[in-house]
């Protein structure tokens, strides 16, 4: 019989699965919709997390269930490359419209968001032969090896776990805020092709438009232009990671949408498929064709119903016009935090790009203040609010509650953040 309480069920998860799964909440779910959870014991959270970016259309919006349930009715599984199906084809062709780029694009579908992440440096090397890459500080690319070597910071996501692949370099993200400009990242990039690479060895450069993990740090417009032109300059070929910043989130379709350069391959995932595992490399044609039959794939990738909970996604967004839905939640949000700043004086930035909002906090002397940020983090749950935190320093609440939620509801979260900010 199961116990339960969330007590109980923690106690027998830290019986039974390992501490390298760390655990935001141990509070167990039982049943969720739209932007509200309920756990074990009935208690009620309004979840601003998502499922980390997971859910911008909310949990189990009707039409996305709807979807997943027909495709259930037909088949669950064929293995794509085995026996393929139709709507991973239209799928392909929705997403070849809809990101940046008006060039001939073609995309493959994985499962995880480092599984799009190992694809991309895939195709990018098979189109290039070329090693090496270039990754940014901070940012984050996923728990495999190969996004874990991409990934820009030691703890927790590398700790022990080297060697990692060769040929990656990593370049400090230019960050106003902490003293680095985009004059000193690009004299990182000139100083790593004289010191450990020779441009012409150089697969790509990946970057998240806007740092997820990290801490919601938008790349300024300029860099990204240089970078383009870098690329350009040297046959290097620019990877957008969409991962965290796809479908909506940051008022865009996506956020390359938000500057005047187009990346030569994008990956992927989470709010892809509104909560089943779906990811995609979208790309240049002729890139994405580099690789040979039966390089790319994986038995899971593709999954039917994660592709029929893909289509529904792209209906929601569309139809009940997210994008322009993200901007208002996101001005909303960032109108109350800086109304805020006066009687929370750790409040040191307010920013954001659409609902892609996040809040950074510092201590007196501008040093990160992360013992706060947990502090807010705690006394919001207490109060049945669910707030991520990231940043290096884990001194960013960053907010990415579904975009689909009720007004009510979003009000009443940022009241509880608001108590929880002035306790
Ligand atoms: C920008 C970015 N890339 C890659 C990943 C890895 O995705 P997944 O956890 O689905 O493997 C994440 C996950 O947080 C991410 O935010």
């Amino acid at each position: 019989m199961t116990n339960k309480t969330n007590a109980a069920i923690d106690a027998r998860r830290i019986a039974a699965t390992p501490r390298g799964i760390g655990i935001g909440f141990p509070i167990y779910a039982e049943r969720a919709l739209n932007a509200e959870l309920w756990d074990v014991e009935g208690r009620r959270y309004i979840d601003f997390g998502s499922g980390i970016a997971v859910l911008n259309t909310g949990h189990r919006h009707p039409r996305i269930v709807e979807a997943i349930r027909a495709q259930l009715d037909r088949f669950t599984h064929t293995a794509y490359q085995v026996v393929p199906y139709e709507s991973v084809v239209s799928l392909a062709e929705r997403l070849n419209r809809l990101t940046p780029g008006t060039h001939a694009k073609k995309t493959a579908f994985f499962t995880t968001g480092a599984e799009a992440v190992e694809n991309a440096i895939k195709i990018a090397r098979a189109a290039t032969r070329r090693p090496g890459v270039i990754a940014l500080g901070g940012g984050f690319h996923g728990r495999t090896f190969m996004g874990m070597a991409l990934t820009g910071k030691v703890v927790p996501y590398k700790t022990g776990f080297g060697p990692f692949p060769g040929s990656i370099f990593h370049v400090p993200a230019p960050i106003a805020l902490h003293g680095v400009s985009v004059d000193d990242s690009l004299r990182a990039i000139e100083k790593l092709f004289k010191a450990d690479i020779e441009p012409e060895q150089v697969a790509a450069i990946i970057l998240e438009p806007v740092q997820g993990e990290g801490g919601f740090y938008a790349a300024p417009p300029a860099f990204m232009r240089a970078l383009r032109e870098i690329c350009d300059r040297h046959g290097i070929l620019l990877i957008a990671d969409e991962i965290q910043t796809g479908f909506a989130r940051t008022g865009k379709w996506f956020a390359m949408d938000h500057y005047d350069v187009v990346p030569d391959l994008m990956t992927m995932a989470k709010s892809l498929a509104g909560g089943t595992p779906l990811s995609a490399v979208c790309g240049r044609a002729e890139i994405m064709d580099a690789p040979a039959p039966g390089g790319l794939g994986g038995t899971y990738a593709a999954n039917a119903l994660a592709i029929a909970s893909a289509h529904a996604v792209l209906d929601v967004i569309e139809d009940e016009r997210l994008c322009e839905r993200a901007q208002v939640l996101g001005d909303r949000l960032k109108a109350r935090l800086e109304g805020l700043r006066a009687r929370v004086p750790q409040i040191a930035d307010v920013r954001g790009l659409g609902a892609m909002v996040a809040v950074e906090f510092a201590g007196a002397d501008g040093a990160p203040a992360p013992v706060f940020t947990k502090q807010v983090q705690n006394r919001a749950r207490d109060a049945g609010l669910l707030l991520l935190t990231c940043g290096v320093h884990a001194n960013v609440v960053r907010f990415l509650f579904p975009l689909t939620i009720e007004d009510a509801v979003l009000n009443e979260g940022l009241d509880i953040l608001a108590v929880a900010l002035q306790a």
